[in-house]
């Protein structure tokens, strides 16, 4: 069959389902605003009516981690990101090993933390490397941040090896990967802090919104305390604020009850879209048949992984384009996480760009601490990646449709 990307006929014109839990925003999330309009709270610490909402969702977020958890919601995932190096006071003169493979956000969390990032290389899980972390730490080592790319699993058992006896804390960046688990336990919940994202594309969302999990006290206390101003207000009726025996200063990172309202809805439907994902992935690698050519991104936990994405490693860069390519012409949109790049090619982190520029000890003039080529395992791993997003809302015929154009695909590029 000749490929579309050749003036073939592509396997499909109507544009896919992409989103996750946005694809089923609802009548329950329309109930859940409406709830909040009708009782006039909309702000999560007090009102004219104690406000209920977000307090709910973190008593929720808490109860699906697991025992013992404890849940700060926040206003986004870089806000739960920037609470949970808080909350473990990463500063200036630490640094923060981060996967050459990830979204801007986590280096940007590390920066405005006053902290450096230092890159590490990310391996065929495509996410951190335990081996690469050893490689990086340093007495200045505060903290080192696994991504779990796209719902699969960071190999925690192996960095938990090289950060437990190193004394380095972990801080799960989990964004993308809610719900999903490792040897039956929620990511997020297995270093000492998890940060989660509510944003549009993430397997739950409420337009925006974050969440901070840990199963430490002191450091779940620091953390609802740097979220509104350090601990510092006196000002609450009602339900009231906690205030931290030992304020700082914080930041308002405060979650709004009509987001944390739509969120509880949302977290109800977790498992079943994970479940979803997990489906119409199997069905449709089943569909479309070996691959040959194709080495699939390996997980530490088939069993647990999210589903919400094909991630297949091709021989050659220019082979993985043209693969991306054809699928794209088939109806299928595929390519490279980040567009085959590692995080440090963004241009505000090669060149070491703040805001303000003075005083940060990232920015050192004349000091370039980056350079392409500093991780060329993730270099080349990235250029060779080509990734299928699988959505909850696929139907059969969606699922047929993606399987069909890989198998099609496969066979004329990779034959
Ligand atoms: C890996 C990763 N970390 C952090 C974030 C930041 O989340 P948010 O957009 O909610 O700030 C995102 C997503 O946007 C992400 O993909």
């Amino acid at each position: 069959m000749t490929l579309a990307a050749d003036g073939g006929t592509p396997v499909r014109t109507r544009p896919l389902p992409s989103g996750k839990g946005a694809e089923v925003l609802g009548p329950q999330e329309r109930t859940a605003v409406l709830r909040v309009l009708d009782r006039g709270a909309l702000f999560r610490y007090y009102g004219p009516v104690p406000p209920e909402e977000v307090a709910a969702f973190e008593d929720e977020v808490a109860a699906f981690s697991g025992e013992g958890c404890r849940a700060v919601a926040v206003s986004s995932g870089t806000a739960a990101l920037r609470t949970a190096l808080a909350a473990l006071g990463v500063g200036a003169g630490d640094e923060v090993v981060v996967p050459a493979c990830t979204f801007v956000a986590s280096v940007n969390a590390v920066v405005l933390a006053g902290a450096m990032p230092v890159f590490a290389e990310v391996d065929d899980t495509l996410c951190l490397s335990a081996e690469s972390v050893r490689s990086v730490l340093t007495s200045r080592t505060a903290a080192v941040m696994p991504v779990h790319l796209d719902n699969g699993q960071a190999d925690l058992d192996a960095l938990l090896a090289v950060t437990g006896p190193a004394g380095v804390a972990v801080v799960e960046d989990t964004a993308q990967s809610m719900g999903a688990t490792l040897h039956g336990r929620r990511l997020g919940t297995i270093g000492d802090v998890g940060a989660f994202s509510l944003q549009l594309d993430k397997n739950i969302t409420a337009g925006e919104g974050g969440i901070v999990v840990t199963r430490d006290e002191r450091l779940a206390l620091r953390a609802a305390a740097f979220q509104d101003q350090g601990g510092h207000f006196l000002t609450q009726h009602g339900a009231g604020r906690d205030h931290a025996p030992d304020p700082f200063v914080g930041d308002n990172l405060r979650l709004t009850e009509i987001a944390g309202a739509i969120a509880r809805v949302q977290l109800a439907r977790l498992d079943g879209l994970l479940d979803a994902m997990r489906t119409a992935k199997a069905a449709i690698l089943t569909a479309a048949g070996p691959l040959p050519g194709v080495t699939m991104r390996r997980y530490p936990d088939p069993v647990g992984e999210g589903g919400s994405g094909i991630g297949m490693l091709l021989a050659t860069p220019e082979l993985a384009a043209r693969f991306a390519a054809a699928l794209c012409a088939e109806g299928v949109p595929a390519g490279a996480p980040y567009g085959g790049q590692p995080v440090y090619a963004t241009p505000a982190v090669m060149q070491q760009r703040t805001a303000a520029m003075k005083g940060h000890p990232w920015h050192v003039p004349g000091v370039m601490a980056y350079a392409m080529g500093m991780c060329p395992q993730t270099e080349d791993l990235l250029a060779r990646c080509v990734r299928v997003g699988v959505s909850p809302a696929y139907t059969p015929a969606d699922v047929d449709d993606v399987a069909t154009a890989l198998a099609k695909v496969a066979d004329a590029v990779l034959r």
